[in-house]
Formats: C-alpha cells, sequence, structure tokens
C-alpha cells in the first residue's frame, strides 16, 4: 500500500501515472485541502504540516510515502525523514534526473510555487548531480490558481505563461523542469510557447517512473487496484477538479480533520 500526499488535489497527477504504469495496487492519497496552497507558507508551516500528513498514512498502514508535493518536498523532506521511519520519496530527485538526461546544452529552467524557488532546493539538487549546469528557476505562483479553476487551455493562462517563459526564452534553456503538481496539465500550451523547441519535464511522470525502480516498492503486496482520497476539506468544485488532475473520480474520498 502505498501512501501519497499533497497539499491538495493536484497531486492526483501523479497518481494518474503510478495508475498509467504500474500494476495494480492500493493507493492512499491524503491532500491537505483545507490548508492549501502551501507555496505561499512558511518553511516552518509546510514542515509541520507535511510531518502530519505522513503520521497520517504510517498510522493508516502506508509503507511507503510519496511526497508528491513540490513545496513540501522542496521544505521538508530532510525534516520528515528525520521523524519517520518509513521510505519517503521526494518528488525532486526524479525531476531533476529526468531533466539530466534530456538536456544537451546543460541550461535547465524550473517553474514552481514560491517555497519551492526560494528553497533552492532544486538548485543544491542540480549541482549535486552535475556542477556544471546552469539553472535558472522562477517562481510562477498565478498558475496554480488558473489551473485549478480548469482554465487549462485558457487565453488568459496562454498570457500568464508568456509573461512567465519570456525569461526563460532569453536565457536560451534547452530544458524546462515542470516544479508542481499542477504544471503537468499546461504541458501543451507550453510546448507551443516554446514552439516545441524547448523540452518540457514533467515531474509527475518522472516520478511514477522511479517508484517502479524503488526497492520498497517490490515489497508492496500487489492487490486489486483501489485509490482512497483522505482530504481535509472537500471543496464544492472537488469533482471537477479531481477529474481535471485525474480523468476519473476516485473510488471513495474521506474528510477527515488531522492533529498537528
Ligand atoms: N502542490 C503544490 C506544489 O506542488 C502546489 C499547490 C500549493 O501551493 O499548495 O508545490
Amino acid at each position: 500500500m502505498i501512501g501519497v500526499f499533497d497539499s491538495g488535489l493536484g497531486g492526483l497527477t501523479v497518481v494518474k501515472e503510478i495508475k498509467r504504469l504500474m500494476p495494480p495496487i492500493k493507493i492512499l492519497y491524503f491532500g491537505d485541502t483545507a490548508r492549501l496552497p502551501y507555496g505561499e507558507k512558511s518553511e516552518e508551516i509546510i514542515k509541520k504540516y507535511t510531518l502530519a500528513a505522513c503520521n497520517f498514512l504510517k498510522k493508516r498502514k502506508a509503507k511507503v510515502i510519496i511526497l508528491a508535493c513540490h513545496s513540501a518536498s522542496s521544505v521538508a523532506l530532510n525534516y520528515v525523514r528525520s521523524k519517520i521511519s518509513l521510505p519517503i520519496i521526494d518528488v525532486i530527485q526524479a525531476g531533476v534526473k529526468a531533466a539530466l538526461e534530456k538536456t544537451k546544452t546543460k541550461r535547465i529552467g524550473v517553474i514552481g510555487t514560491r517555497a519551492t524557488i526560494r528553497s533552492g532546493t532544486y538548485e543544491r539538487v542540480f549541482k549535486n548531480y552535475d556542477k556544471e549546469v546552469e539553472i535558472i528557476a522562477r517562481a510562477t505562483p498565478l498558475l496554480v490558481p488558473l489551473v485549478e479553476e480548469g482554465w487549462i487551455n485558457h487565453y488568459i493562462t496562454k498570457e500568464v505563461l508568456k509573461i512567465y517563459l519570456q525569461p526563460f526564452k532569453e536565457e536560451k534553456i534547452d530544458t524546462l523542469l515542470l516544479g508542481c503538481t499542477h504544471y503537468p496539465l499546461l504541458k501543451k500550451l507550453i510546448k507551443e510557447i516554446f514552439q516545441n523547441k524547448v523540452t518540457i519535464v514533467d515531474s509527475s511522470e518522472a516520478l511514477a517512473k522511479s517508484i517502479i525502480n524503488f526497492s520498497s516498492y517490490k515489497k508492496i503486496k500487489k492487490r486489486k487496484e483501489e485509490l482512497i482520497i483522505y482530504l481535509t476539506d472537500i471543496p464544492p468544485e472537488f469533482e471537477k477538479i479531481a477529474r481535471n488532475f485525474l480523468g476519473l473520480l476516485p473510488d471513495k474520498i474521506m474528510r477527515v480533520s488531522l492533529r498537528e
């Protein structure tokens, strides 16, 4: 049984990829919908909330926890690893490795929430693998609300993206890493803006692929596919948003409250 954590419903992009790439498995998904966005919160609060969420999944017998949220992975990974005795897989490593495999010029762009970009984690992880790589990282905070609104192909979203992506064009990147759960839904628009001249790395896909190789995964009993979603709030727009991220409606949704 694997546990997937995200600040909200965006992490369902990772679940979608896991379902697509992996054999049937039981997934417990925890989305802290009552308290998102994490991308605008302080490090202290992101650490506290992420730990509470991981404890929740551990209590429900998750054997491995996937931090699908980039803001939580960037800020709280080491902290939760020091507190929880379960394997915890973050979303950063897989995306970084995938981007390094793709780049030819070693000029890589990263977009994410303010918390993710401010943490500097992406730069650090990239440099750990390759000192020569040039990272251009920028926060693109308007994209999460636009995606949540379902404005995936909207001209306003395209205009916002054009403004956000212009500096990356000037910096002549050849690869752009999507450092946020929500951005895979904007892949098509982003490719159009770069006229297919930049390789787009979808970390949700990279993360799902890396889980298949993860050794503890082999110990997880494969059984009937099931997806149970725990949310700290079930927003009125839940169905629309979940369908956007996951492509279907989950089997079971439960509202839970979380003790920190
Ligand atoms: N899940 C967050 C991330 O990937 C985006 C939404 C939020 O800010 O909570 O960074």
